[in-house]
């Protein structure tokens, strides 16, 4: 059975698209090399094919490869269509008319390196879109003294093993599975598993020597058959895709690196395609395949040029127009009669998909998915958003940002988007006006350095509060220290509780106020305020030495009681609460009530 040509579109099923994800060096690329590499070995059964941005393994070589452990009589899907994704983000970028793009997942994790946030990320994403998925626990070679066996399935390489090798294999993976449920997410080995919608498969492999592989692919096949039947069914009458990239081409113009899930698509098809602003429609220059087995990636101009193709397929689409197609959008094409209903279909789908607040953040990504992906974090970590918008960060963003009241919310971030030259430099003009512009291509990231500053932002601004707001202050005229009889008078202190501060008035135990403090030194240093234990010498602007004030009084600073209230709010130290009592009672001998 030949699923890439036309005859593929009989099948009532497609191939699920599945895409492999994980942690920088965790072992992707290697795990699809190796069954890649593999299926060149046992060609008889037929080819595995190269796509754009995409590898095709027919049902037959998974068959094989699985050591005819399949069924083949109950197996509907004609393969399996794999996507590599170069980061974890593509996976959100990716979308299809029901959410993400793929139809299941593998998340490659190196059992030796753990969990990362991406790696929690990429959970957090497959729940969110109700993805399929299993766990390759990868680099299983690793574990000192296993024993490898090329391509060998790990339920019966695991009774190869030697006892200390076991324990220490199980020790790692129940390790690796309480650190998930910790998470919150329950898995369990796949060979220990009775009921797959109760936990998450953890397959053991390694991508270096295959063992684990057959495994893999025969849980997926599993999968495949228990979930996703209807999602796979073709529906004839609509032909639909994803556009993976966009890349400029010496001599072509820019090029649509593309996934066809639905539907047969044909060059003299009108492209319906989701744009930045408004729906691109465009016509198809060229429809171009790889040649069998061609690294897809690979800049080698090695491609055919075909008038149509079936889904699901990898391939490269040159439009006559361009301008204003987005990455991860959908797309749909139509006979030139059928334009209007792909516009007003595909402008349906491209709606973004966030819950907007009046006041919060502003958010760019570099697509759709992305932008959805990271809303959702940001509202599991009840950040709210303001406005959200796919492409690079602009100076408009940074103009609506600074128009946010809260400081809090003065804050653009970036996901895998880059920050416009003009931006940059409107960014060095609001250096003071508190903009924050956080952007990274790992939204975890994103969150915790907002968070931090965050946390940074609020010790500040309660800082600059605390200052403005009057503390409770007590000191004491020490003797032999009047430096100044008067106007102003100017005396040594020593502060006996609380704090002191220039411009604060000064408040006697009778209830009287001797004007406020002009300045506060200690020999040539002028100082803005005075703490608990300081000796200073300070002038207070109405005090007059023998008259209303003598060596060994006791001060206060006075309160308003506008303050008083405003400081029940704040945590006092023993004596600052000690010597606001003090204050209300001076104060309450005139007026009975005050700060009740
Ligand atoms: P990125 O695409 O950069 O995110 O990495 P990746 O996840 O595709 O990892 P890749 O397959 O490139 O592997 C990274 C390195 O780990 C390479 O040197 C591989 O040879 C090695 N590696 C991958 N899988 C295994 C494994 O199962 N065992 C061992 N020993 N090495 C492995
Ligand atoms: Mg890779």
């Amino acid at each position: 059975m030949n699923t890439t040509n036309t005859d593929g579109y009989t099948n009532k099923i497609r191939q699920p698209i599945v895409s492999v994800l994980g942690h920088v060096d965790h072992g992707k690329t290697s795990l699809l090399d190796n069954i890649r590499g593999t299926s060149v070995v046992s060609r008889e059964s037929g080819k595995i094919t190269q796509h754009i941005g995409a590898t095709e393994v027919p049902i037959d070589v998974v068959s094989d490869l699985c050591g005819g452990k399949i069924n083949r009589s109950i197996i509907k899907i004609p393969g399996i269509l794999f996507i590599d994704t170069p980061g974890h983000h593509s996976f959100a970028t990716l979308r299809s008319r029901g959410g993400a793009l793929a139809d299941m997942a593998i998340l490659v994790v190196d059992i030796n390196e753990g969990i990362k946030p991406q790696t929690i990320e990429s959970l957090n994403l497959f729940k969110k879109y109700k993805t399929p998925f299993i766990i390759a626990a990868n680099k299983i070679d690793r574990i000192d003294g296993w024993k490898s066996s090329k391509w060998s399935f790990f339920a019966e390489n695991i009774l190869k093993q030697r006892r200390e090798v076991k324990d220490k294999f199980e020790d790692i993976i129940y390790n690796f599975i309480g650190e998930l449920y910790g998470y919150g997410f329950p898995a369990e080995r796949y060979d220990k598993i009775t009921d797959f919608t109760k936990n998450i498969a953890v397959v053991p492999t390694s991508a270096k020597t295959g063992e684990g592989i057959p495994d893999i692919l025969m849980t997926l096949i599993g999968l495949s058959q228990k979930y996703l039947e209807n999602r796979l069914e073709f529906d004839k009458d609509i032909v639909e895709g994803t556009v993976l990239e966009l890349k400029e081409l010496k001599g072509l113009g820019t090029a649509l690196d593309v996934i066809l899930y639905n539907g047969v698509l044909k060059s003299r098809h009108k492209l319906v395609l989701t744009g930045k602003d408004e729906v691109v429609v465009t016509g198809i220059k060229a429809i171009l395949k790889p040649k069998a087995l061609d690294e897809i990636r690979d800049p080698k101009e090695n491609f055919e040029n075909v008038h149509e193709q079936t889904a699901a397929v990898g391939i490269r689409i040159i439009p006559q127009e361009s301008e204003g197609i987005i990455v991860g959008g959908i797309f749909r094409a139509v006979d030139e009669n059928k334009v209007e209903d792909a516009i007003s279909y595909v402008r349906r789908a491209s709606k973004i998909n966030i819950d907007l607040a009046k006041f919060g953040v502003i958010i760019k990504a570099d697509a759709i998915g992305s932008l959805e992906a990271m809303a959702y974090e940001l509202k599991n970590a009840d950040i709210p958003i303001f406005k959200a918008d796919v492409g690079d960060i602009t100076k408009r963003d940074l103009i609506d940002a600074a128009t946010m009241e809260n400081p809090l919310y003065k804050t653009v971030m970036g996901f895998n988007v880059k920050i416009h030259p003009e931006a940059e430099e409107e960014l060095e003009a609001m250096k003071d006006t508190g903009i924050k512009v956080i952007s990274s291509d790992i939204v975890y990231k994103i969150i915790e350095d907002y968070q931090e500053w965050e946390e940074m932002k609020k010790n500040d601004m309660e800082k600059d509060f605390r200052s403005l707001l009057t503390f409770p202050g007590k000191f004491k005229i020490l003797p032999n220290h009047i430096f100044r009889m008067s106007r102003p008078a100017v005396v040594g202190v020593r502060i006996l509780g609380g704090r002191i501060r220039v411009g604060q008035r000064v408040l006697r135990n009778d209830g009287k106020t001797l004007g406020y403090i002009k300045s506060i030194k200690t020999k040539d240093t002028n100082h803005v305020e005075a703490n608990m234990g300081d000796e200073v010498a300070v002038a207070i602007t109405d005090m007059v030495i023998g008259r209303n004030a003598r060596e060994e009084d006791i001060l206060f600073i006075d309160i308003s009681e506008k303050d008083a209230s405003e400081l029940k709010k704040y945590e006092l130290t023993f004596e600052e609460k000690e010597i606001l009592e003090e204050v209300a009672k001076i104060k309450r001998k005139d007026k009975p009530f005050w700060g009740m």
